[in-house]
């Protein structure tokens, strides 16, 4: 992924049915003015994506899915594939922690989901972060490791061209206990610094790390500006096209936000 453009993505979990998701793009459509400099991604249930695909206007928002399952088809009785995701979503999460933590997703199946998302042209956003015990012990950065580790092997320097990282620490999410950009600074420094003793310098540079975890329209500058940080992924705040345009406002580059 380039960090040309800021990343905003919406993660809309289990919340909003066929319909409701299909307003929600209607009215997106028309508060957003598209800027290049800003990608809009949203991840409805994947109920919605097929026929969101056909709603939305692919230069203005991109769609991703929330999960999928790494085979890329067979005898999996309920799970979608990212073979059958191709050409409907331009990206997908992976590892989220309510994943990891509520399903058990493990590092094992985390690395196999980020190898099938690629091999089907599908930008993996990795999710990863520490949980409120894990910060307490200071293992941040172990943490940190461990799942850049575990969720990129076999992942070559040409595929990760197309992976998104994103820091979401697990105390942050859905809690309304968002880190400072100072926990933000550091988690993503520490994140290119495990980046560029995996992949080289030139990596580093260029991977885009996106921060999630409470994100609101009032806390969105504070993030943006941080110059490591290349996007958000927002969970709550994205739930209303309103309040989620307000975060994408702050994303423009004549917004007044100014990286420091
Ligand atoms: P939140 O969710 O913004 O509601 O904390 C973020 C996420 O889970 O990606």
């Amino acid at each position: 992924m380039s960090r040309d453009k800021t990343l905003i993505v919406a993660n809309w979990k289990m919340n909003l049915n066929v319909g409701e998701a299909s307003l929600y793009l209607h009215q997106l459509a028309k508060l957003v003015k598209s800027h290049r400099d800003v990608e809009v991604v949203l991840a409805p249930t994947a109920l919605a994506l097929q026929s969101l695909s056909l709603q939305v206007n692919s230069r203005q928002f991109k769609l991703a899915a929330q999960n999928f399952y790494w085979r890329d088809h067979g005898a999996f009785t309920g799970e979608i594939s990212a073979t059958q995701l191709r050409g409907v979503v331009q990206y997908a999460l992976v590892g989220h922690s309510e994943r990891r933590h509520i399903f058990h997703d493990s590092d094992k199946d985390i690395r196999a989901k980020v190898q099938a998302a690629v091999r089907n042209h599908i930008k993996p956003i990795l999710c990863i972060g520490e949980t409120a015990f894990e910060r307490s012990e200071g293992e941040t950065s172990d943490i940190l490791h461990d799942q850049l580790v575990g969720g990129l092997a076999n992942v070559t320097s040409e595929e990760l061209e197309h992976v998104v990282i994103a820091y979401e620490p697990v105390w942050a999410i859905g809690t309304g206990k968002n880190a400072t950009p100072a926990d933000v600074v550091m988690a993503a420094r520490a994140i290119r610094r495990q980046i560029k003793h995996l992949y080289g310098a030139g990596a580093s540079e260029a991977i885009a790390v996106l921060y999630g975890g409470s994100v609101t329209a009032d806390s969105a500058a504070d993030y943006l500006a941080i110059t490591e940080v290349d996007g958000l992924l927002v969970g709550g705040a994205s739930l209303n096209a309103h309040d989620f345009n307000e975060i994408i406002k702050k994303a423009h580059k004549g917004s007044g936000v100014a990286k420091v």
